[in-house]
């Protein structure tokens, strides 16, 4: 029968199917018993990833590894690596260097998410990832809205990405790294795709992307509980959540499920913006509630989160030389609020980790 000393031996050769690293690199094995009566061998290895079909295949391995040196039943239990121990391999994953899935990544994924249409998701993710930009923060932004892309013509993007290689080069524009279906489409023409294809597609635009190295990637999600919604929630597992509402009740209301999509699929609620929460006259200075009041207060309150912000009624600045028709600018009373909303998400982000 198989010593303890010769399993380990045998694991150590082992790769950790997304470090590329082996088990022994990554100091992965963690316990070896050896039932010799029964001819039993179990051991628990941590690997980067777990959940995954890697970890299938990996199991199947170390399982005939085991099996043909001996051991006549194996059991395997997984765990997974330690921050530190990431972080230690962080960029020298495989060849693609700036895997932003992979999870060595030290990028934070945000997604904007709401119960409903219309609530402002997409003015709030481009206004959030400019201001995280203007914080000096490396940011991308995804429109992830895959029918309904918005995302280009709000922040006035005229050109389309590049292609260096087989890679595509996201169209920069006020410090942000834009991706959008719109790019893709030929003349504003609808995209009729389904199902399968949607999931293909926003892979893509992880895997073929040249991203380079990003704090933040902003994911700006078509309205509701979709499947765009709930191909992100499983995509990208570690991706947090801001959910936008409006402050009529029922607004909130219906924003609460998106809240309770994101705590079912383990995605963490970062905080809740409330938008069009008042129309602010420029004369008097009074403040009027034109959808209500509260609402956003009641959905942070509900799932137990911050209330990151509330922005007015208000349209930006347009300027004709460089159009961008729902960019606020830095010293716009919206813009100042976009660049708080900025500094608390850090802020947070910073003191989990
Ligand atoms: N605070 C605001 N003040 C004035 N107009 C706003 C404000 N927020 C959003 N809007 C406008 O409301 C409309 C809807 O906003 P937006 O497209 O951002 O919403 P959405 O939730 O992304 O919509 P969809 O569900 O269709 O993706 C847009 O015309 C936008 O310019
Ligand atoms: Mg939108």
């Amino acid at each position: 029968m198989i010593s303890e000393q010769e399993v380990r031996e045998l694991l150590k050769k082992v790769q950790d199917p997304f470090l590329h690293k082996t088990l022994e690199e990554t100091n992965g094995i963690m316990e070896v018993k050896i039932k010799e009566e029964k001819k039993h061998v179990s051991v628990k290895v941590a690997i980067s990833k777990t959940g995954t079909s890697e970890q299938l295949q990996l199991q199947m391995e170390i399982v005939n590894l085991l099996k043909n040196a001996g051991a006549e039943t194996v059991g395997i239990r997984f765990a997974e690596l330690p921050k530190e121990v990431l972080e230690k391999f962080k960029g020298q994953a495989g060849d693609s260097g700036h895997d932003l899935l992979s999870p060595s990544s030290k990028t934070e994924f945000i997604a904007i998410a709401s119960g409903k249409g219309g609530v402002g998701k997409s003015t709030v993710s481009v206004n959030l990832a400019v201001a995280l930009a203007r914080l000096g923060k490396k940011v991308g932004l995804v429109d992830a809205d895959i029918y309904g892309f918005s995302v280009p013509d709000m922040m006035g993007i005229t050109h389309r990405p590049l292609v260096k290689g087989n890679k595509i080069i996201p169209v920069e524009r006020f410090g942000v790294k834009v991706i959008s279906m719109g790019f893709f489409v030929e003349d504003n023409a609808p995209v009729i795709w389904r199902g399968p294809m949607l999931g293909k597609m926003l892979n893509n635009f992880f895997k073929e992307v040249e991203w380079g190295e990003l704090d933040y990637l902003i994911l700006d999600l078509p309205p509701g509980t979709g499947d765009v919604a709930l191909d992100v929630h499983t995509m990208i597992p570690h991706s947090k959540e801001i959910i936008v509402s409006t402050p009529h009740p029922t607004a909130a209301f219906v924003a609460a499920r998106a809240g309770a999509m994101a705590l079912r699929t383990k995605h963490e609620i970062l905080g809740v913006i409330e938008n069009m929460s008042y129309f602010e006259s420029k004369k008097t200075g009074e403040r009027e509630y034109i959808f209500g009041k509260g609402g956003g207060e009641k959905l942070a309150e509900e799932l137990q989160t911050d209330l990151f912000g509330q922005i007015p009624l208000q349209q930006p600045d347009w300027n004709e030389a460089d159009f961008a028709p729902s960019v606020y600018s830095e010293d716009h009373p919206i813009g100042k609020i976009y660049m708080d909303i900025a500094k608390k998400v850090d802020q947070k982000l910073v003191s989990q980790n």
